[in-house]
């Protein structure tokens, strides 16, 4: 899931999400308000998925799976299998809620498409991972503009049973709540430079942890490429860099560890006010 800003008025305050959807025509990436509390944990049914959506989901799981070994880092490796996900079937959010609340106290919210940033941002603060449940059409498998389960759950989801990138994720959500002016799309760059397109130095070499590049076919291969400029994690640098959503990244930041992240983000924060 990504957060999509309210409208603001003032052009300098633009989102890069705002600006590419002033062109969008897409209905499923209207940002929408939650009307009521959504559905947390084991409050969420299972949906009556049709055989074409279990198929949709095998066919991406399996080879996202073929391509990760050696460019997923190990983090979401182990995240993917502590959730049991399998390409059988489309997981359950109320399953993976009870794992991953079991690995590092969040659960899963229920929710109905792109949502406004306050909703998210709130859900975030509240150590609940805003999640859809529908998955993308056959004629998207390659690539859909609009949130889909098969990101929220095989992207996003794996990553929150590492400690450090779950702690970082809530203050993320708690600092996004305290923000404003032009510190908002600051923000956001953190947020897309990270969670998702982030890349992790390990023993044996950079590998991918951000949601964004580890649910494309295409950004995976492109990520660890030589087409990619890598700068060493920083947040002051991040939160100046711009990005282009429609296009494979070019600029990408790695970090040394997921201590890093946390505490880098909280140094950030604090200079800025956003948290005690
Ligand atoms: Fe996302």
């Amino acid at each position: 899931m990504t957060p999509s800003a309210e409208p603001r008025p003032d052009s300098e305050a633009l989102s890069a999400y705002e600006k590419a959807g002033a062109e969008a025509i897409d209905p499923r990436c209207i940002p929408q308000s939650l009307d009521s509390p959504p559905p947390v944990g084991d409050e969420i049914p299972y949906p009556a998925y049709t055989d074409e959506d279990h198929a949709n989901w095998r066919f991406l799981f399996e080879r996202q799976m073929t391509l990760l070994p050696g460019r997923a880092g190990e983090a979401f490796l182990d995240g993917v299998r502590l959730l049991g996900m399998t390409p059988d079937r489309i997981p359950a959010l109320s399953d993976l809620s009870r794992r991953l609340e079991e690995a590092t106290g969040w659960q899963v919210a229920r929710i109905p498409g792109l949502l406004h940033e306050k909703d998210f941002f709130t859900l975030l603060a509240n150590r609940r991972f805003p999640s859809t449940d529908y998955i993308r059409g056959r004629d998207e498998l390659d690539y859909t503009p609009a949130p889909d389960c098969f990101h929220d759950m095989f992207g996003h989801m794996p990553m929150l049973t590492q400690p450090d990138f779950a702690d970082f994720y809530q203050l993320f959500g708690q600092a996004a709540l305290n923000a404003k002016g032009a510190d908002r799309p600051r923000l956001e760059r953190f947020h897309w430079f990270t969670v998702e397109f982030g890349l992790i130095r390990q023993d044996e070499g950079l590998r991918i942890f951000g949601a964004g590049i580890l649910s494309s076919k295409e950004e995976v291969v492109h990520a660890l490429s030589d087409a990619v400029t890598v700068h060493p994690f920083d947040p002051e640098r991040i939160v100046e860099q711009d990005y282009d959503v429609w296009h494979l990244q070019d600029v990408l930041f790695v970090l040394e560890s997921f201590e890093q992240l946390v505490e880098g983000f909280r140094d950030w924060t604090r200079r800025r006010g956003l948290l005690d």
